[in-house]
């Protein structure tokens, strides 16, 4: 295995500096996306990929009220991200599970916001995955994704090998009737272009 896929399948010494790369390299593209989701503080959080889990500790700090769930095929990820987020897992305010994202183990409607950060180009299959966020999320409720540049290239797949056909991809997908005002925005970080995109779930 070689040390880009690493990023895609962390496990071992090797996963665990791909973690600590990842914290750092990652966290301005997560306080864009939690920025931009302007939270209540109730809401119902599931991140899809957590990695590290540096999303779900800033996000922590926005949801008194709420709660946080995430799930990652990584138990090298899950390790740090528990580490992390020691302090809410023990206030019971979040569960961290290792498991596929194309079989999510939630009941329909369980969540308002769906979050996922240089994640949705390894979604396998895509389609499958995202019924899966559709499923879990309730009718209103959000989808928040995060592509850098440099990743959708990285693990180019079927949804492109550049942000704007990643972009193009998202928008074919998060479309009516299943979901609507799709909205993306690309802003350039010091890691370069990133995409920023949320889109409501509707019927
Ligand atoms: C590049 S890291 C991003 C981690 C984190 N979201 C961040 O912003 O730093 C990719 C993560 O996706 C996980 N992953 C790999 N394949 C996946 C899949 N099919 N579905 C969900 N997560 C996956 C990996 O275990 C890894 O933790």
């Amino acid at each position: 295995m070689g040390v880009l896929d690493q990023f895609e399948h962390p496990h071992g010494t090797p996963g665990r500096l791909v973690g600590w790369i990842l914290t750092w390299a990652n966290r301005s593209i997560n306080e864009r996306l939690v920025a931009e989701l302007t939270l209540r503080g109730d809401e119902r959080v599931l991140e899809i990929g957590y990695g590290p889990g540096v999303a779900l500790e800033m996000m922590a700090a926005k949801l008194p009220r709420g709660s946080l769930s995430g799930i990652d095929p990584s138990e090298t990820m899950r390790s740090q991200a528990e580490r992390r987020n020691e302090k809410t897992l023990h206030q019971g305010r979040m569960v961290l599970s290792v498991g596929d994202s194309a079989h999510l183990p939630y009941a329909d409607t369980s969540f308002d916001i769906v979050y996922t950060a240089n994640n949705v180009q390894l979604w396998s299959p895509f389609p499958q995955v995202l019924s899966e966020v559709h499923r879990v999320l309730r009718p209103g409720g959000r989808i928040a994704i995060a592509v850098q540049g440099v990743a959708a290239r990285a693990q180019a797949g079927p949804l492109g090998g550049n942000i704007d056909e990643l972009d193009r991809s998202l928008r074919a997908a998060l479309s009516p009737p299943g979901w609507r005002d799709y909205r993306p925005k690309v802003q350039r970080l010091w890691t370069g272009r990133a995409l920023f995109a949320i889109a409501v779930r509707g019927a």
